[in-house]
């Protein structure tokens, strides 16, 4: 971590965790080694994911075009978390501060959603917790759940600012009804004078929603919303015919930029600020490997970030079968470590990695997993 990001990192730590963790020191010490190591890149980690995002289920009430579900890749099984295995799963992360409860699903369709973040509130005080949703099912008793039980962040995904684009994009939804779930959210936050959730709405940038960004901006200061995530469409290998070239992004983004410094507006996540642009000079510096982006699918398994969405095409274990100490510096995490090292293609997804590292755009495919 750099001098000059410590006071930012100091003020995200504290309007997201007020500051709990810090009582913590094991859990800080973890984090810490975590950031170094993520730039060290050792083939062995000693420390463990701080970030990890469980999947509760990865059933959904939407096709959205750009989501890796809706592509038919490869018959892959539909089911939800067993909440005793959730408590198997969660009982190996004693340092996790951020835990995502959601995959490649909808977690609100989940059954025991507001079980499972009262129990991980309780087992972890200190950790911030956090979803994605389409925000569909929010309803009044939803949102009335969501006060102050312990979720600190929601994220509602909308792409779109017309409702035709949203229609075509996220199928199956309705963006007045999406609009009227947020508006009750935030008025019964009000009401309630709850300190959390934080709540969020997310624009993946795909060609239907050229143009829109700026007024899902101006929509999302209307409805009073605390931030917004521009993000980004991860393409890879799989087919996506509905991404942008980079100078469609550039433009857009410029704007963005422009409407959220005027408005004042918090933004969680910009493409560019993590992880640059796609540049057939850029050295391969992929974090995944070192437990960027932890993710572990409704039934137990490691798959490397969203990257490797699916179990049955990708897994490094199955932490229902195997600790996870045993998993995390196993062969096959140790030796794709050494070929990102060496700056080779670990998995096949990586070869077409178009979101973060290009100059793999037009090299063979190498598939080790
Ligand atoms: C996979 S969804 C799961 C949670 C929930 N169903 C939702 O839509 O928010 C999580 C986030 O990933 C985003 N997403 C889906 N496909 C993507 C892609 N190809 N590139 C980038 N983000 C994507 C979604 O738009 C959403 O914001
Ligand atoms: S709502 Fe979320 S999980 Fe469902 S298809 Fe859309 S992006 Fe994918
Ligand atoms: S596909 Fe891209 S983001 Fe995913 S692990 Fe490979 S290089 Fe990293």
């Amino acid at each position: 971590m750099k001098l000059q990001e410590i006071p930012e990192k100091l003020r995200r730590l504290r309007s997201d965790y007020g500051l709990k963790v810090l009582l913590h020191p094991e859990v800080v010490r973890n984090y810490l080694l975590h950031e170094k190591e993520k730039t060290e890149k050792p083939v062995v980690m000693s420390s463990v994911p701080w970030a990890i995002e469980i999947e509760m289920t990865n059933r959904c009430n939407l096709a959205c075009t750009q989501c890796f579900r809706s592509k038919g890749l490869k018959p892959y099984r539909l089911g939800d978390m067993d909440p005793a295995n959730y408590r198997q799963i969660l009982d190996q992360f004693p340092s996790a501060a951020l835990i995502v409860l959601n995959g490649f699903g909808e977690p609100m369709m989940y059954p025991h959603f507001f079980d499972i973040v009262e129990y991980t509130h309780k087992a972890r005080p200190w950790a911030k917790i956090g979803i994605y949703t389409n925000g569909m099912l929010i309803d009044d008793e939803k949102a009335r759940k969501m006060m102050d039980c312990g979720l600190t962040e929601v994220s509602i995904s909308i792409d779109a600012a017309r409702p035709e684009t949203y229609r075509k994009v996220r199928r199956g939804g309705k963006l007045d009804v999406l609009h009227e779930n947020i508006r009750r959210l935030i008025r019964i936050k009000r009401e309630t004078k709850a300190r959390f959730p934080h709540v969020g709405v997310n624009f993946v940038m795909v060609n239907d929603n050229e143009g829109e960004l700026v007024p899902f901006i101006e929509q999302a200061r209307e409805m009073g919303v605390d931030y917004v995530n521009c993000i980004s469409m991860a393409t890879w290998d799989w087919g996506f015919g509905n991404r942008r070239f980079e100078a469609s992004y550039r433009a857009e983004l410029t704007a963005a930029r422009k409407r959220l410094d005027e408005l004042g507006m918090a933004c969680k996540s910009f493409p560019g600020d993590s992880f640059g642009w796609a540049d057939p000079r850029r050295t391969f510096d992929c974090n995944f490997f070192w437990g960027e982006n932890f993710r572990v699918t409704y039934d137990g398994n490691i798959t490397l970030g969203c990257c490797t969405p699916f179990a049955e095409t990708f897994t490094y274990g199955n932490l229902l079968d195997q600790p996870f100490s045993e998993i995390w510096n196993n062969d096959l995490f140790r030796r794709n470590r050494e070929m990102a090292k060496r700056g080779e293609p670990p998995v096949s997804a990586c070869a077409s990695c178009d979101a973060f590292c290009k100059r793999f755009f037009t090299a063979p495919q190498i598939g080790t997993g």
